[in-house]
């Protein structure tokens, strides 16, 4: 089970955690710390009984998952990723809101003839996209700056998360097609959500109730 006896939250840096803070300050859960001055990894918060535990986005599935931390924050993205073993969803928190589409240089999608190239960290949401569509592509795994790929032969259309568009406009990309809407959820772990209950339920109801910005 998780480091503390009570409730241990995974979550991560940056939008996802500027985001979140306001729904759990809403919850009664204010961290002691800044995770980016302090470089610690493990929260204190001024609950004794919950801390906060500070991950890379893709790695918060697997904490909850593995009980290292009982409830998580995680963008729907990296959950399609995970693919949701040992967890619950029980709450879609509405914030990091950004779609994943199909991009690439303008009319690119007419271009060539074979399998399209398609760059992405987004491997299985990008499969069942293609394969939806009866569409056979050949799907290069990328971890970063998918925006690159098409601009230098990589790849011939990325998938990837779009949220002003500014990126994409940035390097001459267009988008394509919608794959999906995203936003971050609450994740829990199923052990904890039958020995922590109580503790979870109050957590899920009073997230449910902060305001959104
Ligand atoms: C995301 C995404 C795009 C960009 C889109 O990257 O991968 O590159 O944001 O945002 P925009 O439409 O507002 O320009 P992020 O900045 O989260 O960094 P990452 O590539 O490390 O995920």
């Amino acid at each position: 089970m998780s480091v503390t006896a009570g409730l241990a939250i995974a979550l991560s840096k940056g939008r996802i955690y500027e985001q979140g803070l306001p729904l759990l300050a809403a919850a009664g859960i204010r961290p002691l710390d800044d995770p980016e001055t302090s470089r610690k990894l493990i929260l204190d918060t001024d609950r004794a009984d919950t801390k906060l535990i500070v991950v890379r986005a893709s790695d918060v599935p697997t904490y909850v998952e593995y009980g290292a931390a009982d409830v998580g924050i995680a963008g729907k993205d990296v959950l399609l990723e995970h693919g949701g073993a040992g967890l619950y969803e029980p709450l879609d928190l509405g914030i990091a809101r950004c779609r994943m589409m199909v991009a690439g240089k303008p009319g690119a999608r007419h271009e060539g003839p074979g399998r399209p190239r398609v760059a992405t960290t987004y491997v299985r949401s990008a499969a069942r996209h293609f394969a939806t569509r009866g569409q056979q592509v050949e799907i290069i795994k990328l971890y970063g700056s998918m925006e690159l790929a098409p601009l230098v032969g990589l790849a011939d259309l990325i998938v990837d998360l779009v949220e002003s568009g500014n990126t994409l406009k940035a390097n001459g990309l267009v988008p394509l097609e919608h794959v999906c809407d995203i936003s971050s959820r609450l994740i829990v772990n199923k052990a904890a959500w039958k020995m922590k209950h109580a503790q979870i339920m109050t957590l899920i109801a009073a997230l449910r109730a902060a305001p959104r910005p």
